[in-house]
C-alpha cells in the first residue's frame, strides 16, 4: 500500500495523452531514421550501440502506444505533432550523413525528450497515474543511457522548452520520409572492403552436411569470426531497411525487425570480443566485402525474408548446432558457448520470415513456402555465416 499523505492534482487525462503523443512521435522517427542510418554508421562500436538503442526504443513505442489506448485515445495514430516537435522532427530528417543525424538524434532529440520526461514525471500524481510513473522512470533511465553512450562529449545546452506540452492536431497522417536506397554499409575507415571478401574464406565453411568444414586450426578461425562478424553486421544493417524501407508495414514486424536488427549487434560484439580475447586477432585484420549483401538487398521486401531469414539462417542454425559439437570436443568450450546462444536466437529470426513472409503473400503461409522453394533454386550464394 501506497504510503502518500494525500493525492497530488497531476496532469487530467487528456494532457497526459498530449504529452504521451508527443514520445510517441519523438521516438517513432528516432526508430525509423535510425533504421535508416545504421548501415551508414561506419564505426563498429557506434553501429551496435545504435542497433540496441533502436530496439530500446521500439520496445519503448509500443508501450507508449498502449498507454495511450489506456488513456482513451481513440486510434491507434495520436494525432500530428506541432510546434517544436514538429521542427524536431524535420532537423531529425534533414539530416545528410550519418554524423548529422546522430548529432540531431543524440545531441538535441533525445535530450529534449529526457528533459520532457523530467518535466512530467515531476508533476504526475504518483497513485492515481502511477502506470505512467513506472513507463516514464523505465524510458528516462534508457534515454538517459543511450545519450551518454552515443551522445556529443560536451553535451549542448538544451532550448529548456518541453515539447511534452506542444499541441497536437487531427486529420492526416505524417508521412515518414525514406532515404535514398542503400549502394552498400560503410565500415570502420581501417577495414578494407574487397570484391569477393576474404579469399581465405573457403565454400566449404558456409554449406550444409558432411561436406561442411568447422574451422579448428587457430590461423583459420581467426579469418573465420572476422568474417562471421561482418556477415553479423551486414543481417542487421537488412533488418534496419527492412523497416526502414516499408514504413507501411505494421508495427509488430518493426518491433521484430528492431529485437533482430539488435541481436545481430549483440552477436557482431560477441565474435569481436571472442577475436581479441581468445583467438588473437581484431577487426579489421582481413578484408570484407558485400556481394552477398548486395544479392540479397537487390529483392523486394518478401524476397529478402525469403532468401535471408528463411533460407540463410534456416541453414545456419544447422551448421551453428554443428560447429558447436565439434568445437566442443575440442576443449573449445568459451567459443561453443557462442554458437549454443547463435543458434537460440536464430530461431526467432527464421520465425520473422514466416510469420511476415506469409503477412506479405496473397495466399499466406502455402503460398509463401512456395516462393521460398522457388527463390532457393535460384544462384546459390550462402554468405559468410
Ligand atoms: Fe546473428
Ligand atoms: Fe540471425
Amino acid at each position: 500500500m501506497s504510503r502518500a499523505e494525500a493525492l497530488s492534482l497531476g496532469y487530467d487525462v487528456d494532457d497526459s495523452a498530449v504529452r504521451f503523443s508527443n514520445y510517441f512521435h519523438v521516438l517513432r522517427e528516432i526508430v525509423h531514421l535510425s533504421n535508416g542510418w545504421l548501415a551508414l554508421v561506419p564505426e563498429l562500436e557506434r553501429k551496435v550501440r545504435l542497433g540496441d538503442h533502436i530496439h530500446d526504443d521500439a520496445r519503448a513505442l509500443t508501450k507508449i502506444k498502449r498507454r495511450l489506448y489506456e488513456l482513451r485515445h481513440p486510434s491507434d495514430y495520436p494525432g500530428n505533432p506541432g510546434g517544436s516537435v514538429l521542427a524536431l522532427l524535420e532537423r531529425l530528417n534533414a539530416a545528410g550523413t550519418p554524423e548529422e543525424y546522430l548529432a540531431a538524434a543524440y545531441g538535441e532529440a533525445k535530450p529534449a525528450l529526457l528533459h520532457a520526461l523530467g518535466v512530467h514525471l515531476a508533476g504526475l500524481d504518483p497513485v492515481t497515474d502511477e502506470p505512467s510513473l513506472r513507463l516514464l522512470t523505465q524510458l528516462a533511465g534508457r534515454q538517459e543511457r543511450h545519450v551518454s553512450e552515443l551522445g556529443p562529449a560536451v553535451p549542448a545546452a538544451g532550448s529548456g522548452a518541453d515539447i511534452g506540452e506542444c499541441e497536437i492536431s487531427f486529420g492526416g497522417e505524417r508521412e515518414l520520409r525514406v532515404l535514398p536506397r542503400l549502394v552498400e554499409p560503410a565500415r570502420d575507415p581501417f577495414v578494407e572492403v574487397r570484391e569477393g571478401g576474404d579469399p581465405y574464406l573457403v565454400r566449404e565453411l558456409y554449406i550444409n552436411g558432411p561436406e561442411n568444414h568447422v574451422p579448428v586450426d587457430p590461423e583459420e578461425q581467426k579469418h573465420f569470426f572476422h568474417g562471421l562478424l561482418d556477415a553479423e553486421l551486414c543481417a542487421a544493417e537488412l533488418m534496419a531497411r527492412n523497416s526502414h524501407e516499408h514504413p507501411a508495414m505494421p508495427w509488430d514486424f518493426h518491433v521484430d525487425m528492431a529485437r533482430q536488427t539488435w541481436d545481430e549487434c549483440r552477436h557482431a560484439q560477441v565474435h569481436e570480443i571472442l577475436m581479441r580475447t581468445e583467438l588473437g586477432c581484431r577487426w579489421g585484420d582481413y578484408p570484407v566485402g558485400f556481394s552477398y549483401f548486395r544479392s540479397i538487398y537487390a529483392h523486394d521486401l518478401v524476397g529478402r525474408l525469403a532468401l535471408f531469414n528463411s533460407t540463410s539462417e534456416q541453414n545456419a542454425m544447422w551448421r551453428h548446432s554443428h560447429r558447436r559439437k565439434v568445437l566442443r570436443a575440442r576443449g573449445q568450450a568459451n567459443v561453443a558457448k557462442v554458437f549454443d546462444y547463435l543458434l537460440a536466437d536464430e530461431v526467432p529470426h527464421v520465425h520473422n520470415g514466416a510469420r511476415w513472409g506469409a503477412y506479405l503473400t496473397d495466399g499466406g503461409e502455402r503460398a509463401y513456402r512456395a516462393l521460398v522453394r522457388r527463390l532457393r533454386a535460384g544462384p546459390d550464394e550462402t554468405g559468410a555465416r
